[in-house]
């Protein structure tokens, strides 16, 4: 049995979780900063990186206390190390290298979108790799092919926004606090398919992977309409033009990675990351892994935003594979999937 102590502070959640052998949560506490950030209309690296400091030991000892451990009885400290906000990484993984240093532990830096992923071994027993999986985020928008537990295949990404960040913009221009991902697809319920036909949206066109997303003349092509509707004095109705919006990006989502499935010949199919949480997405995802008579793995709505808990999954696969890390660790706000650390 390996207890892992696992820290995420990549963004604007305070994190800390007890995760035994990859796949049992022990404990897992997560300190949202989000209502420091809303006033901002979002996240403020600076204060972000601050209120880490101020919570990070108090998060970290709630977390051991609830999995009624003392810090000694960790057998290994992960941290999430990139990507993300710089200055909020750092917090995190410095605390981290202090553990380590100080209870003679080994130190596992963790990748966050292979956190992410792995999300689904803690909500799901039988989820093991291969599997094709849509890692849809606030910063993120990929299609991977997960080989291994440590080896990755980047099958499509976005060219521009990722899902996450055009669903907080959408929402932010409709007057929806931050970050209004959840907001809108609540809103879209209410809105009618049908007349959500009176918001024609463009369907992208690119060059190249024809797998890949482009996001941002859909985000700006709804925030010009909603403009333009000011402009003119015209209403518009906003739970039809969220149920247009959400409708479109879940189709793009849903649609590509159907096809990477079937170009790939997939034998199991998984979704993570925040945008996972979105109600119009998992129910395309489930009839389409249906239809093909596909195992299908997304994490409950807890485990699909940030959280330690991930951290603490990936960090027993990369520890087996013996990707432990020395007191030289940094963060790194930008890094591929498969880079080492
Ligand atoms: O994975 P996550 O918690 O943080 C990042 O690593 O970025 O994802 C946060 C993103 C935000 O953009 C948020 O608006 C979006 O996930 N999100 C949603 C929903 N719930 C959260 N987007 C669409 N529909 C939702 N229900
Ligand atoms: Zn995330």
């Amino acid at each position: 049995m390996l207890k892992i102590l696992a820290i995420e502070t990549s963004c604007d959640e305070t994190a800390a979780a007890v995760v035994e052998d990859g796949r049992r949560i022990c404990s897992s506490v997560v300190f949202s900063q989000l209502a420091e950030h809303q006033k901002y209309g979002g996240v403020v690296p600076e204060i972000a990186s601050r209120r880490h400091v101020e919570e990070i030991t108090g998060v970290c000892t709630a977390a051991l206390a609830e999995a009624g451990m003392s810090w000694h009885d960790a057998d290994a400290i992960a941290v999430t190390a990139a990507p993300g906000l710089i200055g909020a990484l750092l917090v995190g993984v410095n605390f981290a290298k202090g553990l380590a240093l100080a209870l003679h532990k080994p130190l596992i830096p963790v990748h966050h979108l292979r956190g992410h992923l792995a999300a689904n071994y803690l909500a799901h027993p039988n989820c093991r790799p291969p599997f094709l999986c849509l890692v849809v985020s606030g910063g993120h928008s990929h299609i991977v092919d997960v080989q291994s537990y440590t080896d990755f295949t980047i099958v499509a990404r976005t060219r521009d926004d990722a899902a996450g960040e055009v669903f907080d913009k959408v929402a932010r221009a409709m007057g929806l606090p931050y970050p209004g991902g959840a907001a809108l697809d609540k809103l879209a319920a209410k809105g009618s398919a049908e007349s959500a036909k009176r918001y024609p949206l463009p369907t992208p066109k690119m060059d190249g992977n024809p797998l890949d997303f482009s996001f941002s003349g859909l985000k700006t092509a709804a925030v010009n309409l909603l403009h333009n509707a000011r402009q003119k004095g015209e209403e518009v109705e906003m739970a039809d033009l969220a149920a247009a919006f959400r409708g479109k990006v879940t189709d793009l989502l849903a649609g590509h990675f159907f096809e990477a499935a079937k170009t790939l010949h997939s034998p199991a199919l998984a979704a993570a990351g925040g945008v996972a949480a979105n109600t119009r997405l998992r129910q395309l995802l489930e009839e389409g892994a249906q239809t093909r008579g596909l195992p299908l793995y997304i994490p409950p709505l807890a485990l699909c935003g940030d959280n330690a808990a991930m951290i603490g999954a990936q960090a027993f696969y990369e520890y087996t594979a013996g990707h432990t890390a020395d007191m030289t660790l940094n963060g790194a706000a930008t890094m591929g999937i498969n880079c080492k650390f």
